[in-house]
């Protein structure tokens, strides 16, 4: 069985190709590097002793989409391929929109051609947006998200909603992942942002290589238990099993067509000082770290219920915090320039 991966270079992506490796699946990525390096999919085959097909491309190029679907037999497309950063949303709208939902859109007008009609999205716990109390559950209205980011993530979920609707053998998941962290257990693969990190992991790791001095903490005012935000962090290797998981519920129920959506955590919330006293418990280093005001848009606390992925996907994050964090410090300690080191 064929997968094409869009934005399998990226972090997400590559654990998710390590892990449709390993489960026999044949992969096919397609990605413009523009926030990756090909060595993590070089890394991937070396662990994985198998061969990925790789396009370097961007998913807005139709000509290159279709000689992909000519070329081979995809069963599934899992698209990754996304602008993440949220702060560079808000400066950049038309760049996110563009890229993510104009991008998007030629994916799947590419996919209608070719005749294929298995999707799976990276969707995010951004769609709930702050109108919603925690735990969020699936069934829950979506509000409005904090960020043009986030409204590019929920506007894909209305295309596929509506797509589903009106092209009946489309057979469409989104999967929302609340916080992933953490790095293949190999340490050969792991988050490598370019730039000063925007999420707490890398930046806290980098302090503890000493590339950082210290991590600031955006609020120590919040009402949760110790007055710090609070995420529900799940394992990246988790997560790739994750979308084995929906692949394999895909392949299953091909009798399932229209649009089906799943949220991905651990359902436990954790707050930013949690995370780093857990840090430091692991790794034996001490995090230097002061209290700043509050980051605009971060919401107090979210978490998830993931009853549903439990249930019909029959899919569970099992890695503990100690796993994620240590093994997001191996990969920083064994790569400290990221895919650059040697
Ligand atoms: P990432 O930046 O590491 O990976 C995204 C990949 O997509 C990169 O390799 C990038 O080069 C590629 N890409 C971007 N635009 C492209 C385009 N137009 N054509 C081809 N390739 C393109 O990010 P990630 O953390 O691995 O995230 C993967 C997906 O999961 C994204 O859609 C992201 O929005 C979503 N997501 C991430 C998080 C998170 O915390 N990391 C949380 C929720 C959802
Ligand atoms: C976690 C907590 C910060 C950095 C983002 C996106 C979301 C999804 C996941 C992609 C927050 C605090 C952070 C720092 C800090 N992304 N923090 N100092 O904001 O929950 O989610 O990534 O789809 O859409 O918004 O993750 O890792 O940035 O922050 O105190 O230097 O750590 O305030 O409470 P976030 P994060």
């Amino acid at each position: 069985m064929s997968i094409l991966v869009t934005g399998g270079a990226g972090y997400i992506g590559s654990h998710t190709v390590l892990c449709l490796l390993e489960s026999g699946f044949d992969v096919i990525v397609l990605d413009n590097l523009v926030n990756s390096s090909q060595e993590s999919i070089l890394r991937v085959e070396k662990l994985t002793g198998k061969s990925v097909t790789f396009y370097i491309g961007d998913i807005a190029d139709q000509v290159q989409l279709d000689v992909i679907f000519k070329d081979h037999a995809i069963d599934c497309v899992i698209h990754f391929a996304a602008l993440k950063a949220v702060g560079e949303s808000t400066k950049q709208p038309y760049l996110y929109y563009k890229n993510n939902v104009l991008g998007t859109l030629s994916l799947l007008e590419a996919m209608q051609k070719r005749k294929v009609f298995d999707f799976i999205f990276s969707s995010s716990a951004t769609v709930y947006g702050e109108e919603n109390e925690p735990p969020y559950i699936e069934t829950q209205p979506l509000g409005n998200p904090t960020s043009p980011y986030g409204t590019t993530k929920l506007t894909v979920e209305k295309i596929m909603q509506e797509a589903a609707k009106a092209y009946s053998q489309m057979r469409m998941v989104s999967l929302r992942y609340f916080n992933p962290i953490g790095a293949h257990s190999s340490g050969e693969i792991g988050e490598d942002p370019t730039g000063p990190p925007n999420n707490l992991v890398p930046y806290l790791t980098q302090v503890a290589a000493g590339k950082r001095a210290s991590l600031q903490v955006f609020g120590n005012d919040y009402s949760t238990k110790d007055g710090t935000c609070e995420r529900d962090y799940l394992h990246v290797e988790d997560l790739a099993e994750g979308h084995v998981a929906a692949l394999q519920w895909l392949k299953a129920n091909r009798l399932f067509s229209g649009f089906e959506t799943f949220n991905l955590g651990t359902g436990k919330p954790v707050s930013v000082s949690q995370i780093i006293s857990h840090f430091e418990a692991v790794s034996g280093i001490k995090i230097a770290h002061e209290f700043v005001s509050r980051r605009d848009g971060d919401l107090a606390t979210f978490w998830a219920n993931c009853e549903k992925a439990n249930k019909i996907l029959k899919w569970q994050a099992k890695r503990s915090l100690e796993n994620m964090l240590a093994s997001a410090w191996e990969w920083q300690r064994k790569n400290p320039d990221g895919f650059s080191s040697k």
